[in-house]
């Protein structure tokens, strides 16, 4: 087990009726607040009046940046940035997703970065830097934003989808009724995403992190229970609440504690993918995962091992068949993707070979995957998208 710091700065508001702790969370940090949401969904929902109506009763002043795309774009941060240079806020209400919490981590870096090219404080982005505050409250299970540090910017005329070290939230208010309205769609494609956030750290070279190991397959076990429930019933508590929970450990490094960090190959190879096309992320991740698992497999038998502990200990599948297990494990988890509904191939969302060998070098860029579990090359890289078409 290598060493660890755990350093997680945010305060989470989990479960029913938290929303009542917003006007206390915000309160420290000034009253000149700046709202960010997404495409609209928090109105349809009612979830903006219900904010609306606590700020106003706690005398806050709101500006609002609206309009934030799934995949958050430079111009929304830079919109977001002159907002809050103009109106001197004090701190930042994301109110979304992970493409609004990102998108508004990065403003609240980007208020403070003195360069002219916002693009390249996320291009340079690894460490955390100084930052407005932020709060946010979270409508859907998936990326761990609400848990994390980092963030995900895309810049679609350079065709480049990029993860940056920005800043954490001071809190987060994760109630699971707010995810009663996310679409089947939406739900699964978060739900892969979560298991991919687990994938990346599982698949590893250090079998002694039993703790780590353990998180790491009670999640995959959680998401694949509770998926299914949510999106036959959605507004189930306890499967939103169980996904919501996931969500936010999943991605806050504790399931790697212990472990080299393996460069998150799939996540590398589907922001390329976003970045060509403009895909939900889990999606993407969904239709890599087990093409990923299949290739590391067939080229480095010294990875057989931790798939057998994945088959066992996540699908309880008995034998003595090593590869039989593996095999089968891959088969099930490939399975249990399709069954959510979402596409598991690149044809169904109309990407072909052609900017294949340009997304392999960028997501291997700088050797990036060459710590990976499985180390990969360019060649292997394009070879593991043509299986996916
Ligand atoms: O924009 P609105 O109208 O709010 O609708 C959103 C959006 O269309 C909708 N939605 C959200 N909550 C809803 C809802 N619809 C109905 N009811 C609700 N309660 O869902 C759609 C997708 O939202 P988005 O925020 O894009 O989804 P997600 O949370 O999956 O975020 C994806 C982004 O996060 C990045 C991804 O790459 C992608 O850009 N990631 C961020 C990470 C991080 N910060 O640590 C790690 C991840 O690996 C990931 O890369
Ligand atoms: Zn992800």
């Amino acid at each position: 087990m290598l060493n660890y710091v755990h350093s997680i700065p945010t305060k989470v508001f989990f479960g029913k009726g938290q929303i009542q702790r917003l006007p206390e969370a915000l309160a420290p940090f000034g009253k000149r607040v700046l709202l960010a949401y997404g495409g609209g969904s928090i109105k349809r929902v009612g979830l903006y009046d219900t904010i609306m109506k606590l700020l106003h009763d706690g005398g806050f002043t709101v500006t609002e940046l609206s309009g934030i795309e799934p995949n958050p774009r430079i111009e929304s941060v830079a919109e977001g940035v002159r907002l809050c240079k103009e109106n001197h806020i004090d701190v930042i209400l994301a109110v979304g997703g992970g493409s609004t919490i990102d998108c508004a981590k990065a403003i609240a870096c980007g208020v403070f970065y003195e360069g002219d090219d916002l693009w390249q404080m996320i291009a340079n982005g690894r460490g955390r830097k100084k930052a407005l505050p932020l709060v946010d409250v979270l409508t859907l299970s998936a990326t761990g934003s609400e848990f994390d540090g980092g963030g995900v910017i895309s810049n679609m005329k350079l065709n480049e989808k990029l993860g940056a070290g920005l800043t954490y939230p001071a809190v987060s208010i994760c109630d699971p009724t707010y995810t009663f309205t996310v679409s089947p769609y939406q739900t699964a494609a978060g739900s892969a995403d979560i298991m991919s956030h687990i994938f990346e750290g599982y698949f590893s070279r250090e079998d002694d992190c039993e703790l780590s190991d353990g998180i790491a397959e009670t999640i995959l076990k959680t998401v694949m229970k509770y998926t299914p429930v949510a999106l036959r019933d959605p507004e189930n508590y306890s499967a939103r609440a169980n996904l919501m929970s996931c969500s936010s450990v999943a991605c806050s490094g504790i399931p790697e504690y212990g472990k080299e960090s393996t460069g998150w190959p799939c996540h590398a190879m589907e922001h390329e993918l976003s970045a060509f096309y403009d895909i939900t992320h889990g999606v993407g991740l969904a239709i890599l995962t087990p093409r990923w698992m299949r290739f590391i497999l067939k080229k480095d038998p010294t990875a057989l091992p931790r798939f057998v502990r994945f088959a066992r200990n996540v699908f309880c599948l008995e034998g003595e068949d090593d590869q039989a297990l593996a095999q089968e494990a891959i088969d099930r988890l490939e399975a249990y993707f399709k069954s959510t509904g979402i596409p598991m191939t690149l044809k169904e969302l109309n990407i072909d070979e052609k900017h294949f060998e340009v997304m392999a070098d960028h997501a291997n860029r700088n050797d990036r995957l060459a710590h990976a579990f499985v180390p990969l090359t360019r060649d292997d890289i394009v070879e593991i998208y043509r299986a996916c078409l």
